[in-house]
């Protein structure tokens, strides 16, 4: 039997990514209704076989309600939407960036407590290939300890412009609400130690009045060091990843081929020298370790997951339904990273360093 899904915001993501991931075989859910405010989108929500509601009361008495609602609205209207939502006796997952503001997100937080239905975000992209041979990666150690992870997007022309919504400030705009929640939240989950502060530059370079430029640099307890950095117009790229570790560095250039490429030491020595210093202008001598590296290994990581998967996503709303399986996309996960991001606007907008 197949999970009944309701959507509010029939637009560009709902009804073509959304709808063609849950009508796989292998996704156990199916689309049945679709709520906007825009009568073209709902002629195609009934073109896709929908049940198309002009009115949210009349989409949440759809008959045999849902299993699962998806807000896939603008951003400004996720909390509301999801909020409503779940008083009406359904679980929901919101389309990211989950909220305006953690304001927002403890009220979507809160309101699932009390209503006692599930809530979560729809953060795709810890199934994104690329990441998922990354993590693993580093999980196995490949490296040694990682102490400075770098993740960039960058666009040649634009690709993903400020257009309509996506360049109004009041919408949730903005590339770092766009691809830098992404970002952030593949660090946030790959990275589980404190974070220790958070200093960002976030401009528009074209936008009117959003940022198309954002750099977030987080540092953690152990004192790694992760960037983040979006640039929207950039027409010579730095790969997607850049690790460096006390064994080796790897990298990956683009996250459309997912080779990831790594350099390790192999075979390395300390030794023990004399060397000269000058103190009380005289010259003494000192002992100093020097590390060489005598040899290293190339190597490449295989292929963990042949494709980005984010159908995983619905087959673990699935699973949790079922009662089969943990939640992934957790709450409190989000609200660590959407914390990260307002310490990242703060910091731009003052010029500061934010102690987190
Ligand atoms: N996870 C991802 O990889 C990913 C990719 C793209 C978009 N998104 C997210 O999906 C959401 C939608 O993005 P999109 O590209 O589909 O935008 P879009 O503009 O194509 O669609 C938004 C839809 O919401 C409808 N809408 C707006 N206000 C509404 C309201 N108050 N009530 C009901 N419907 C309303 C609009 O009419 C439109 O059909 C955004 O939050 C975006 O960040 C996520």
């Amino acid at each position: 039997m197949a999970y009944k899904l309701g959507i509010i915001g029939f637009g560009g993501m709902a009804g073509g990514y959304h709808v063609d991931t849950v009508l796989r075989e292998d996704i156990p859910f199916e689309p049945v209704a679709a709520y906007d405010i825009d009568p073209n989108r709902l002629a195609y929500a009934k073109q896709r076989g929908l049940a198309a509601y002009d009115k949210l009361e009349d989409f949440f008495a759809h008959e045999g309600g849902f299993d699962l609602v998806l807000v896939a609205t603008s951003n400004n209207y996720h909390c509301e939407m999801a909020c409503r939502a779940m008083e009406a006796g359904f679980n929901v997952m919101s389309e990211k960036p989950v909220a305006m503001s953690s304001e927002e997100l403890q009220k979507m937080i809160d309101t699932s407590e009390r209503t006692g239905k599930l809530f979560t975000v729809h953060q795709n992209r810890r199934w994104d290939r690329d990441f998922v041979m990354i993590k693993k990666a580093l999980e196995d150690g490949e490296i040694g300890k990682p102490y400075m992870i770098e993740s960039r997007i960058q666009s040649p022309n634009g690709n993903g412009d400020m257009y309509n919504w996506r360049g109004m400030k009041d919408h949730g705009g903005g590339m770092l609400l766009d691809w830098g929640v992404h970002m952030l939240d593949q660090l946030c989950w790959l990275i589980k130690e404190p974070i220790k502060t958070v200093s960002a530059n976030v401009f528009p370079l074209w936008s009117e009045e959003v940022d198309d430029y954002s750099k977030v640099i987080i540092t953690f307890e152990s004192g790694l060091v992760a960037h983040m950095e979006v640039v929207t117009y950039s027409p010579i790229a730095l790969p997607r990843w850049m690790v460096y570790g006390d064994r080796g560095a790897m990298t990956m250039q683009d996250m459309g081929d997912a080779k990831v490429k790594i350099r390790r030491i192999k075979e390395d020595e300390n030794t023990v020298i004399d060397v000269p210093a000058y103190i009380d202008h005289k010259v003494i001598t000192r002992k100093q370790t020097r590390h060489n590296i005598k040899e290293f290994e190339e190597l490449e990581v295989p292929e963990v997951v042949p494709n980005s998967d984010w159908g995983s996503v619905y087959k673990n709303i699935a699973g949790v339904l079922d009662g089969t399986e943990e939640l992934i996309v957790k709450p409190c996960e989000v609200m660590r990273t959407f914390k990260v991001i307002e310490a990242a606007f703060k910091s731009a907008a003052e010029g500061v360093t934010v102690q987190f």
